[in-house]
């Protein structure tokens, strides 16, 4: 039995589809909130309504159950329900009740506060509270700012960071998240994200940094449009996340570092997604031995039982005490208990063991998959992390989106249910999941991409 697994969730059965999705009752929920929501709320809503989540599950109310690839958008590593993670929550809940931490500190903000630098990369000794991976993005933003006295960050072609105006004028995943807002929010410059399969940057030039991307932004952006001495850092997934896992080649986390030094920059590394396990390292930073001088935190932080977010950071970046953050709820008590069990749970137990098992069973899957369609143009898998992207024409690269969200389609009606972004099918399994389950998942997969395929006459 694996100790990642309790007891009861060793019988979970799944994918079980008893009614075709969406099923009477989650039509009629849905129904319900189509009728007054905000509308664009509704066009992002899974076709069935839920019901309850258990471990690696989701059940609708018509009671199908789906084996979940989605995983609350990455925000519940450790599966659905754990009782351990939620009796110290429940325990703070009834003790505190809610307090804001900015006013009221109790002792688990000490501890979380010491056990996050402690997980943290070297150097970094100060940690500031966050509601969630957004509120903990903007709080990194006003940190450079105030660190340098320099107005702009950089950020990355296809990296997502929130939908707060903030975070939506540094993210650039796609146009639509910044739209009405990119002319209003200066301060920001792109460059494109080092994208093995789609950056227009391929090579590095000779004599140059190592890297091509490094090398624009030497070459082109600073050259022709930007001081560097107007710039106080960059803002960077270590690992594309809505933007479907996409990790930097070799050459480029030197190139960047060496840059940053140069020009007094400081390194942010938004570990809101990637933090936590989902790499196979505790943060993705570890991954290419980077030593970012900040790091912000979110989802899966609060073990998909509260949220939480954070920042942590250098004396340099955060050693100062002028910059208001956070909100009324940011840390309150429960959430740092919940933070508090999910470390102890990744102390205690395999989870990355896990993580890196999953990552190799869904390589060798992947990998089939794209020798066997030629709609796939690449398949990524970086711990519990895939993605593939669907194209026209493998030469041409050019997106199938309309393909991809019907695989997506075909893939919930089927029992599994993962993240269709713009970009890419994104699949996030829980960190515990058992490897015979996410092979499973993956043979849904492979059914509905054929099942796509034939309807689109191909
Ligand atoms: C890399 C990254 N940063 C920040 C955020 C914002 O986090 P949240 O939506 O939990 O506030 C997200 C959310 O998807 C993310 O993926």
């Amino acid at each position: 039995m694996s100790p990642l697994i309790p007891a009861e969730w060793e019988s979970i059965e799944a994918p079980v589809i008893r009614t075709e999705p969406p099923g009477p009752r989650s039509r009629e929920i849905l129904g319900r909130i189509e009728r007054h929501a905000y509308p664009g709320l509704a066009d992002g809503l899974a076709p069935f309504a839920l019901a309850s989540k258990r471990a690696w599950t989701v059940t609708d109310v018509d009671d199908n159950v789906y084996l979940d690839l989605a995983s609350a958008s990455a925000s519940v590593p450790l599966g659905a329900g754990r009782e351990e993670l939620i009796a110290p929550a429940v325990e703070a809940m009834r003790r505190f009740g809610n307090e804001d931490s900015h006013a009221l500190a109790s002792e688990l903000t000490a501890e979380l506060g010491e056990r996050l630098l402690a997980i943290g990369p070297p150097g970094l000794s100060r940690y500031d509270l966050a509601l969630n991976g957004t509120e903990a993005v903007e709080i990194a933003v006003k940190m450079m700012r105030r660190a340098t006295g320099r107005p702009v960050v950089i950020g990355f072609l296809g990296a997502y960071h929130g939908e707060s105006t903030t975070t939506a004028a540094l993210g650039a995943e796609h146009a639509e998240i910044s739209r009405g807002l990119r002319g209003l929010m200066p301060g920001f410059v792109h460059v494109p994200y080092p994208h093995p399969y789609r950056s227009p940057l391929r090579e590095p030039r000779p004599g140059g940094s190592g890297d091509a991307t490094v090398d624009y932004l030497r070459d082109h952006v600073l050259f022709h449009a930007l001081d560097p001495g107007e710039v106080a850092g960059v803002v960077i997934e270590p690992v594309l996340g809505s933007g479907g896992c996409v990790a930097p080649p070799d050459s480029f986390w030197p190139a960047l570092v060496e840059l940053c030094a140069e020009h007094g920059w400081l390194l942010c590394a938004d570990e809101v997604k990637t933090g936590m396990g989902r790499s196979g390292h505790l943060l993705a930073v570890e991954r290419w031995a980077v030593e970012p001088d900040l790091v912000c935190l979110g989802k899966a932080l609060g073990g998909g039982v509260m949220p939480i977010g954070a920042v942590l950071g250098s004396e340099r970046a955060m050693g100062f005490d002028d910059v208001p953050t956070g909100s009324t709820w940011s840390w309150l008590p429960a959430s740092c208990a919940a933070a508090l069990a999910t470390l102890d749970f990744y102390e205690r137990e395999p989870v990355l063991e896990n993580v890196r098992e999953l990552e190799r069973l869904a390589a060798e899957r992947l990998a089939a998959l794209r020798d066997r369609f030629e709609a796939i143009g690449d398949v990524r898998a970086i711990g519990c992390f895939e993605a593939i992207e669907f194209v026209r024409d493998r030469e041409t690269k050019q997106r199938a989106t309309e393909l991809q969200h019907a695989v997506a389609a075909g893939m919930c009606h089927r029992g599994v249910i993962a993240d269709s972004s713009t970009t890419s099918l994104n699949l996030q399994p829980s960190l515990v999941m058992p490897v015979a389950a996410l092979d499973r998942a993956l043979a849904i997969v492979a059914e509905a991409i054929d099942a796509a395929l034939a309807a689109d006459g191909g």
